[in-house]
């Protein structure tokens, strides 16, 4: 069952979820091993709860067992978050954690979306996460399908997802998304022509999608 709203007494059991299924294996945090799975991380468990907190989030329920075995945690972007969101960076702990989100945050503000689609608000799929062993059954497609609808309710004209994973980029392309920017991960090298982001197979490019909605 996908619902669309996650009640306050859900959010432990989304940063369970979270814990076991997304931290280790979103191909960012993956490549530069932010944390093994299960494993906390206090920064991206408040990026998280910040954007609960938003009220636009949807989950995937396994009707059997009551448990999370999805989410697509949404929030809402106004034109001086990402200022904000910047220097907010500075106090979080883990460098790799400020590495990922400034190189994420800077695309965000270089592309200025707002004034290219003429919209004062902009909503964002920042995570999208399904359980491991419900994996490749179109959970995530319908995951973003709802929020999609719950944007429309909101009232919403853009929704924006930074896809940093191949198959986020094919469910986003498959529902009518278009790609305003694309990066292939070897071409972000540091000053000495490292390479960054050392994604594994199959993702190879951080693709910025967007939406408009009716
Ligand atoms: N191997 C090959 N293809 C796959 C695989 C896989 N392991 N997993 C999904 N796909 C393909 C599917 O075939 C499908 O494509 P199709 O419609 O052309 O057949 C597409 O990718 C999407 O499949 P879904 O079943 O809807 O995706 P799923 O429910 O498995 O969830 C997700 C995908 C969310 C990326 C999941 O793998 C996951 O949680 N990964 C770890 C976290 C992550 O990377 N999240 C996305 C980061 S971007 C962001 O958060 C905005």
């Amino acid at each position: 069952i996908i619902q669309k709203h996650i009640p306050e007494e859900k959010y432990n059991e989304v940063i369970e979820h979270l814990r076991s299924n997304f931290f280790a294996d979103e191909p960012l945090n993956k490549a530069v091993k932010l944390c093994d799975h299960g494993e906390k991380h206090h920064d991206l468990e408040m990026h998280s709860l910040k954007t609960l907190e938003d009220n636009l989030s949807v989950m995937a329920i396994d009707s059997n067992t009551n448990r999370i075995i999805g989410v697509a945690l949404n929030g809402i972007q106004n034109p001086n978050d990402i200022k904000a969101a910047k220097e907010e960076l500075l106090r979080a702990k883990d460098e790799k954690y400020k590495n990922i989100f400034s190189f994420l945050y800077d695309i965000n503000r270089d592309l200025n979306l707002f004034a290219k689609y003429r919209v004062d608000q902009i909503f964002e799929c920042r995570i999208l996460s399904v359980d491991q062993n419900y994996r490749g059954q179109g959970l995530a497609q319908r995951l973003l399908e709802k929020s999609l609808e719950v944007a429309e309710e909101a009232g919403i004209k853009l929704f924006k997802q930074d896809a940093t994973s191949f198959y986020t980029q094919k469910i986003a392309e498959n529902m009518g998304f278009v790609s305003v920017f694309e990066l292939r991960y070897k071409a972000y090298r540091n000053d000495d022509g490292k390479i960054i982001f050392e994604t594994s197979e199959p993702h190879k490019f951080l693709k910025v999608m967007v939406k408009l909605l009716k």
